[in-house]
């Protein structure tokens, strides 16, 4: 089922809705649009566009409605007990779907706390709408006040383990890191928004020479491992998390220390589904995430992948790079490739054999020129 409405902007985001579900591991039996100006306090939807929502839960034998997007608690709970399955906001999808993509140690921890997180914020307006309900706010002592009360201590004292825990990480992480910029090597991150093929890419570049593996990252996070470039060329490539339109602030948050790969990599693979018609928004929603957490101008490589998936190749003239200049990237270096097929990857990794060998020669001459030890003593 498509937009209703016939609108673009409605094609544009059940579109995406439809994407990130289907990242999330759902198979989507239908959709509704709705254009009310008016959010019903108790159902965000009006009363009609529920019975019709009901019919279509029934009729396609849904397990789960996902709305794209916030819903106060009062709404959810309410829908839940109309529709009879239950209801999903935009944030607690894209929560499933990290959920399911966090591998490392560090990323699970980083999804629990951002469910935590999130979890304690609707707790809060729960109740003021409690108090609210009661007389007013400031009027104290209800049952439901007191469970509530004793269920945000709960959640406060677990958000402070967790963060306990994941600064600890952090911290292994940052040796790590120090202990491979040390090497001179290349560091890559590749970046991108969900389902580029990221992940695809990642094991594409680093399976095909999988005897590089070296014991001394053998402790690294799984999304982090040494590449083979070429004769004595290596980089250390680290996949990070999908990048997503309006990703949840406490989200962002969360993934900072996962994110903070990409802000101290030499060079960062921007993966784009070339052939996804929203592919330049998309861009731009990465580079936001990149500008917010301080990456903005880490060198990018365009990698734009899934080629396989085109009738035609798609000219210049139609790449964001073509009309990307008043954007401050003059010079947009850019790959064609199927990280599927491995087309085009042979290209990537010469390139990034090249940027590889000119910043260990550059490392070289700077420890040749570095004073001896107690040169000034
Ligand atoms: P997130 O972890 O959600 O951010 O996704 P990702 O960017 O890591 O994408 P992933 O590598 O998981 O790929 C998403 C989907 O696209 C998978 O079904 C892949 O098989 C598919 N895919 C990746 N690269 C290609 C490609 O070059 N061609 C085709 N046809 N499919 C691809």
């Amino acid at each position: 089922m498509g937009a209703e409405t016939g609108e673009p902007y409605a094609d544009r985001e059940l579109h995406e809705l439809r994407e990130l579900a289907s990242s999330a591991g759902f198979i989507v039996g239908g959709s509704l649009w709705s254009t009310r100006r008016r959010i019903d306090p108790a159902l965000y939807l009006g009363s009609g566009k529920v019975d019709e929502l009901k019919q279509q839960v029934a009729a396609a034998g849904a397990a789960r409605v996902l709305f794209d997007n916030a819903l106060s608690p009062a709404q959810q709970r309410n829908l839940e007990n109309a529709l009879g399955v239950p209801v999903w906001d935009r944030t607690a999808l894209i929560l499933e779907i990290f959920a399911r993509r966090a591998r490392s140690a560090e990323g699970k921890l980083q999804v629990e706390l951002a469910r935590l997180r999130h979890a304690a914020t609707r707790l809060v307006r729960g109740w003021t709408h409690l108090e609210r309900q009661q007389g007013g706010i400031g009027l104290r002592g209800g049952p439901g006040e007191k469970q509530i009360e004793l269920d945000r201590r709960m959640l406060e004292d677990k958000i402070k383990q967790l963060q306990i825990r994941l600064r600890k990480l952090e911290r292994q992480r940052g040796t790590q890191r120090r202990a491979r910029a040390r090497g001179g090597q290349l560091r890559v991150s590749i970046v991108g928004y969900t389902n580029a093929g990221k992940s695809t890419l990642f094991n594409g570049l680093t399976r095909a020479q999988a005897y590089a593996a070296d014991q001394l990252f053998a402790t690294l996070d799984t999304t982090t491992r040494r590449v083979y470039l070429a004769p004595a060329c290596f980089a250390v490539i680290s996949d990070t998390v999908g990048f997503i339109r309006e990703l949840p602030h406490s989200l962002v948050e969360a993934f900072k220390a996962t994110l903070d790969e990409a802000l101290e990599a030499d060079v960062l693979l921007h993966v784009v589904d070339l052939s996804n018609p929203q592919r330049d928004a998309q861009i731009e929603q990465v580079n936001t995430v990149l500008a917010d957490i301080g990456a903005k101008d880490v060198p990018q490589i365009l990698v734009y992948n899934k080629i396989d998936r085109l009738d035609a190749p798609v000219p210049y003239s139609q790449r964001y790079a073509a009309h990307a200049g008043g954007q401050g990237r003059d010079s947009i270096v850019s790959f064609d490739v199927s990280a599927l097929t491995g087309a085009g990857i042979d290209a990537l990794r010469a390139h990034l054999a090249e940027l590889a060998l000119r910043q260990l020669a550059e490392f070289e001459r700077g420890t040749m020129h570095e004073p001896p030890p107690n040169h000034n003593a």
